[in-house]
């Protein structure tokens, strides 16, 4: 929920927090912070929409989180200590950036790492912090010092001519690091933002492909490229070429649901019929609160659907979902390069949860 008119050229929330301290708070005055689904249901109701549009998601989910922090500050616990997991999540690293978080012409949105089975979390951030570096000196060297400037996530966003380029720059950087096949390679497609309703077309590295050549080339790509998660493959209300590609692709490889589920139980429900993914990444600003979003992950746990905690492009220095993440045993978490403040922030966190000695590694992949 944002403000509209001139301040902040319209993106001022004051109407949000006005929602926080005039409605939501009265009504919460009194109840326990550990009661998180009384407290989430109540805000539902008060809301009344099916979308929380009317007192906001962001107020919404900013006070839910804070009741979660509340109670775990009353145990004398962390977040994850009070949810009670203990396994610290793969990290997905996006570190080159395309679609509409750059501003070059790739259409893919997220290029990412992976470290399929690092020794620590400490680990995985030094595979990939260096990984990191190698591919800006590289993208510098062969392209120049602006190749080096970053996108949303904070990844490099150089203009490269196409995605298999991206791809083979990454794969150089993995390889000069010094790490082959330990680190895997990830996608965000987004596919919505370079499909065309009108033609019916994606528009991709200058051709125009329908969804059954769009599939040819994710099948052409991701053993070239050793390619393990595929996220948005298609646009957000193709279920069913999600479902051909879990069919066709999936064993190998993780199908991942964002645009597609919006981390909403209705829409998971009706992937989970027609097998359209695999996997599914979880945005609690997305569903709106922290109740929601632990019914959607257990959809998943009881379903055989891996689940990806992730941040947004536009984030805050929070950490929230770097303990969530670890407190439901997620198994994996998407937070960005390893690079810029809000993006380090979740993984400073995590790596201060591994300080804590309680915690261990998932093994996904
Ligand atoms: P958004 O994108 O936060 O800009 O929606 C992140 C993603 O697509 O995973
Ligand atoms: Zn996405």
């Amino acid at each position: 929920m944002r403000d509209g008119g001139k301040r902040f050229l319209g993106k001022g929330v004051l109407n949000a927090v006005q929602n926080v301290n005039g409605i939501i708070a009265p009504e919460l005055i009194g109840m326990e912070v550990s009661e998180q689904q009384k407290i989430d249901k109540k805000m539902i109701a008060l809301d009344g929409t099916g979308n929380k549009s009317n007192l906001g998601a962001n107020a919404m989910v900013a006070v839910s989180m804070a009741a979660m922090k509340a109670a775990a500050c009353e145990k004398k616990k962390q977040v994850y200590q009070h949810l009670g997991g203990n396994i610290l999540p793969v990290p997905m690293m996006n570190i080159l950036n395309g679609g509409k978080h750059a501003g070059n012409s790739l259409a893919i949105q997220e290029f990412m790492i992976i470290p399929k089975w690092p020794r620590s979390f400490r680990n995985a951030m030094e595979m990939a912090s260096e990984t990191y570096h190698v591919l800006g000196k590289r993208l510098e060297k062969k392209y120049g010092a602006g190749a080096r400037n970053v996108g949303d996530e904070g990844g490099f966003a150089p203009n490269l001519k196409d995605c298999a380029c991206a791809l083979e720059e990454i794969i150089s950087a993995v390889e000069e690091a010094g790490y082959g096949n330990e680190i895997g390679i990830g996608l965000d497609a987004a596919a919505s933002s370079f499909y065309d309703a009108k033609s019916g077309k994606y528009f991709i590295d200058g051709r125009r492909l329908d969804s059954g050549a769009l599939m040819d080339y994710y099948a052409e790509i991701v053993p070239k490229y050793r390619i393990i998660s595929v996220e948005d493959p298609f646009h957000e209300e193709d279920f069913g070429s999600f479902a051909a590609m879990t069919a066709k692709l999936g064993a190998k490889v993780q199908i991942v649901g964002d645009d597609l589920l919006v981390t909403n139980p209705e829409r998971l429900g009706v992937a989970v019929k027609r097998k359209a993914v695999n996997a599914l990444l979880l945005k609690l600003n997305q569903i709106g609160t922290v109740s929601e979003s632990m019914k959607v992950a257990e959809m998943c746990r009881k379903n055989n659907i891996r689940v990806v905690v992730s941040h947004r492009s536009g984030e805050s220095e929070d950490s929230f979902i770097a303990d969530f993440a670890v407190g439901i045993g997620a198994g994996q978490i998407k937070a960005g390069a390893p690079a810029r403040g809000e993006r380090t922030a979740k993984y400073n966190q995590l790596l201060r949860i591994e300080e804590d000695r309680h915690a261990v590694m998932a093994r996904v992949f």
